[in-house]
């Protein structure tokens, strides 16, 4: 979301006159645009800002400057913290206030420290100019922000506020101003995605719509072949949504579903609302009805309280379920929330100690599911360009990450854009590489089997 936050900050200061810059040296303004989620990340933005300001330094002995800006989640919990603690920042502003952006900046570049990190009351999204030009062959498009669930180690729903679905109609005319602009493939995004309820368009019938419905309308815009959406919770992934991975064959068989952990005492004490076993029978029904479909999970290890017997309990679910590719974290106490007030924290060598554990087994789910794509033939959408010469970069319906051999550079040029057939022939550590297979031969070899089974 912040990838795509960020570019909708660009698309708000172009008729400024600000474009992109290559590097922060030659910038007239810096914009950091943070991540709270974790300890780690909220810290890099202070380590970052130490790194930018030599930079402003030198820009204005040079006779110009350099504005800093910090805008995110960071910016929201700290406001005025980061006004003082970084006296050479020029404006704060959090998630939900960036559509006033262009007025923040010029009322910094007249000298005025610039905070703005209350939730305005108007809706971003109403002020947001349309992008011009040719967008990128994979978009991200905001439907739903902000979180109601209140895990009890999570500050998204204090810093992203409460959640909030876009109308549909007003995410179905950008999803179609992202086509006309080349897209092929949309990623719907939300900090709880499957929660969707956004007003229905006048004459769609009934007065919400679930993401389920939404999905089915997107898939008939011209253009879009690929729909994904990110992140799920657990509990919201209703029957309709389900029997969408069925049978809306643009709804790509890869999904994101953070499971946290395999103990239900810890995922109480999450506040997750739901137990292992409820995980499960939700994996069951999904590859009931897409059968390949993909599976990745974020997991926290050392939540307050956890114990061995816990953190088994994790494993042997990881085992069971098999992941496709996952991300995994040392739990982190985050300011403000429930589970950083409990009293049985777990020592950082034993969260060390079973992260790594856990995430053995996870790097082994994932290379065996990469494994068995060698010698397949997968369409991959080609939405860059690899490293090499001849090289075009994309991705399988699996979100696997491929390198496509070319027989020269404008063939590879050529490409972008397009859904192409590839017959995978290696696995490196972070893509498979293939070649250009011949058309039809994706269909022909079908979907891959179940993905792993430890
Ligand atoms: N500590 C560690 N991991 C966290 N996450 C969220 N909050 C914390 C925290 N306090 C992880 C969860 C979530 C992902 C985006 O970040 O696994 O799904
Ligand atoms: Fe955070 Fe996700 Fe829980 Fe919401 S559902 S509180 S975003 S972890």
């Amino acid at each position: 979301m912040n990838v795509y936050d960020s570019a909708r900050m660009a698309d708000v200061l172009a008729p400024s006159g600000y474009r992109l810059a290559a590097a922060a040296a030659e910038a007239d303004l810096v914009i950091l645009n943070t991540c709270h989620i974790r300890e780690k990340a909220a810290e890099k933005v202070y380590s970052e800002l130490g790194r930018l300001r030599p930079l402003q330094a030198r820009a204005r002995a040079a006779g110009r400057s350099l504005m800093i800006g910090v805008g995110g989640c960071v910016a929201q919990a700290e406001g005025g913290e980061m006004m003082r603690r970084a006296p050479f920042v020029d404006l704060v502003f959090g998630p939900q206030a960036y559509h006033r952006l262009a007025d923040m900046v010029a009322r910094a570049e007249g000298g005025e420290r610039v905070q703005e990190t209350e939730f305005p009351a108007e809706s971003k999204f109403d002020a947001l100019p349309a992008p011009r030009g040719r967008g990128p062959a994979s978009a991200f498009l905001t439907v739903q922000e902000g979180c109601d669930k209140f895990c009890t180690f999570c500050v998204v729903p204090y810093t992203r506020g409460a959640e909030q679905s876009r109308p549909a109609a007003e995410v179905i005319a950008e999803a179609r101003a992202l086509a006309a602009r080349g897209a092929v493939e949309i990623t719907l995004l939300g900090q709880n995605v499957n929660a969707y309820h956004g007003a229905a368009p006048a004459g769609g019938g009934g007065e919400e719509w679930s993401l389920a419905r939404l999905i089915r309308a997107l898939a008939g815009i011209a253009g879009v072949e690929r729909i994904r959406y990110t992140t799920s919770h657990p509990l919201d992934m209703d029957a309709d949504l389900i029997a969408a991975h069925g049978d809306v064959p643009a709804l790509m068989p890869q999904l994101h579903l953070p499971v946290q952990s395999g103990s239900d005492r810890v995922l109480a004490a999450m506040n997750r609302r739901y137990g292992a076993d409820d995980y499960r029978a939700v994996v069951a029904r999904l590859r009931a009805a897409r059968p390949d479909i993909a599976l990745s999970s974020d997991f926290i290890v050392g939540f307050p309280g956890e114990t061995e017997a816990d953190f088994e309990s994790t494993l042997a679910l990881v085992r069971e379920v098999g992941f496709a590719q996952a991300f995994s974290f040392k739990y982190s106490a985050r300011p403000g929330t429930p589970a950083a007030e409990a009293p049985d924290q777990v020592p950082e060598p034993v969260k060390a100690a079973r992260l790594a554990v856990l995430q053995a087994e996870l790097a082994a789910q994932a290379r065996a599911f990469n494994r068995a794509a060698v010698g397949r033939v997968l369409d991959v959408l080609v939405d860059g360009r690899g490293r090499h010469p001849a090289q075009a970069a994309g991705r399988t319906p699996y979100l696997q990450p491929v390198h496509v051999a070319c027989t020269d550079e404008s063939q590879a040029r050529g490409l972008r854009g397009r859904v192409v057939p590839a017959r995978i022939s290696a696995v490196h550590p972070n893509s498979l590489a293939g070649t250009l297979a011949g058309e039809g031969d994706g269909a022909a070899d079908g979907p891959f089997a179940r993905p792993v089974r430890a």
